[in-house]
């Protein structure tokens, strides 16, 4: 088949499903047109199209990058590779991953920080806050040791929380440099003032966020944070509550703006991007199975692809912070809750029931449950379908 249409281009991706009934994994090439934002897949094993070219405006080519998830039909599709050298030549540099680091100065203002990324058109392809020790600083940094500034830097990064990132866009790696400014704040301030480190650092040490500077060490950064699952795991566990930023804000690239007013009333513990099988999201939402009409609307929307979620804590550290912050949400339905709480988080970034914005724990006593559910696991939404499927055998 042509890869030129004569109306836009198609590209090719070869993407894996894990059934979580019969645990079969099934390879499919998946096509996507661009001129109508339709796809259409091919069935490898039995050599048949699988899905007829159908239009699916919701998903960009932006968001079909290696290793993202995606979800059609209810299934959780993985994308490995792509399908062709077409696809691979235009997409890979246009596709680039780089490595960011929020540092513990800029951790105030990750929000907004977060919305500079999203606005500026990068993709978060991962996003996790950790808790460096000395010793994982200076490694991270291993290759400035000797250095005048060394012993500074990596007291610095271990002295609060950092938030780790992989960024996807064209030349991600220059851009993300470009947009973070000069090392030395104050240097940014005179030369690129509308630059990040401009914004936000104080210095040379405290420089409000760190880029890798070529792909190879955007791969060995990203592995250095993102590989081993409980690397600088933060989440306290205690006195908290959960909050998720749901995949509908994330898809919308408004994520950092609900971090940035969150952060104006509370503390953020704990943050973390994770994608949930399907079902991962029933099990989550299970308590509502039965009880909520809309159960499996809401399943659906939760694995439908990546969320943020947040351990969210009192910034005094008194009373219940499930409470606080369900008033801080606003009723479920963003519909009705525009009209009676116009000034919460629901009424400004829900649609309705469904995308409501975000899920924040209802019951008084669930907030260390659901925070436990989500910081203590790792959701690689491909394994867990089959431990889910295995876990409901037994
Ligand atoms: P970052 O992007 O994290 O990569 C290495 C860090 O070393 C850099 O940001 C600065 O925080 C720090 N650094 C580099 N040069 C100097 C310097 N001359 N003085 C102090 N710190 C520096």
């Amino acid at each position: 088949m042509d890869t030129r249409t004569g109306e836009g281009c198609r590209f090719a991706f070869n993407v894996r499903w894990l059934d979580p009934n019969t645990h079969l994994i099934w390879h499919y090439q998946l096509f996507y047109y661009t001129h109508d934002q339709s796809i259409e897949m091919f069935d490898i094993k039995n050599q048949r199209i699988f899905l007829k070219r159908v239009s699916h405006p919701e998903i960009h080519l932006e968001h079909l990058y290696l290793g993202a998830s995606i979800s059609l039909y209810s299934r959780q599709l993985i994308i490995e590779s792509y399908g062709d050298e077409f696809s691979r030549k235009h997409l890979q540099g246009f596709q680039e991953t780089t490595f960011a680091l929020i540092k513990p100065d800029g951790i105030k203002n990750m929000g907004r920080i977060i919305d500079l990324i999203f606005s500026n058109g990068f993709l978060i392809k991962e996003l996790r806050m950790c808790k460096l020790s000395v010793e994982d600083a200076r490694n991270f940094y291993k290759i400035h040791s000797g250095k005048p500034f060394y012993e500074a830097l990596t007291q610095f990064m271990a002295s609060g929380l950092c938030v780790a990132m992989d960024l996807v866009a064209e030349n991600a790696v220059r851009r993300w440099r470009t947009l973070l400014g000069p090392t030395n704040s104050q240097d940014a301030r005179d030369r690129d003032p509308n630059s990040i480190r401009a914004l936000f650092g104080t210095d040379s040490t405290q420089n409000a966020c760190h880029g890798s500077d070529s792909l190879e060490s955007a791969k060995q950064e990203s592995d250095f944070f993102f590989r081993d699952r409980n690397f600088g795991s933060c989440a306290r566990l205690e006195n908290c509550t959960l909050c998720i930023i749901k995949p509908h804000l994330v898809f919308d690239g408004v994520a950092g703006q609900v971090i940035d007013l969150v952060l104006k009333k509370f503390d953020v513990t704990a943050m973390e991007m994770v994608t949930f099988s399907q079902p991962n999201a029933a099990e989550f939402y299970e308590i509502y199975k039965g009880v909520l009409p809309d159960f499996h609307a809401m399943v659906h929307e939760l694995a439908s692809g990546p969320f943020i979620a947040m351990e969210i804590s009192n910034k005094d550290g008194q009373g219940n912070p499930v409470s606080s912050f369900r008033e801080f949400c606003g009723p479920p339905d963003s519909q009705a809750c525009r009209i009676v709480r116009p000034n919460t988080l629901r009424a400004k970034y829900g649609i309705n029931k469904i995308k409501n914005g975000v899920h924040c724990t209802d019951l008084p006593e669930d907030g260390v449950l659901e925070c436990k559910f989500i910081f203590k696991h790792s959701f690689n939404p491909f394994v867990d379908a089959m431990e889910y499927t295995n876990h409901n055998l037994r």
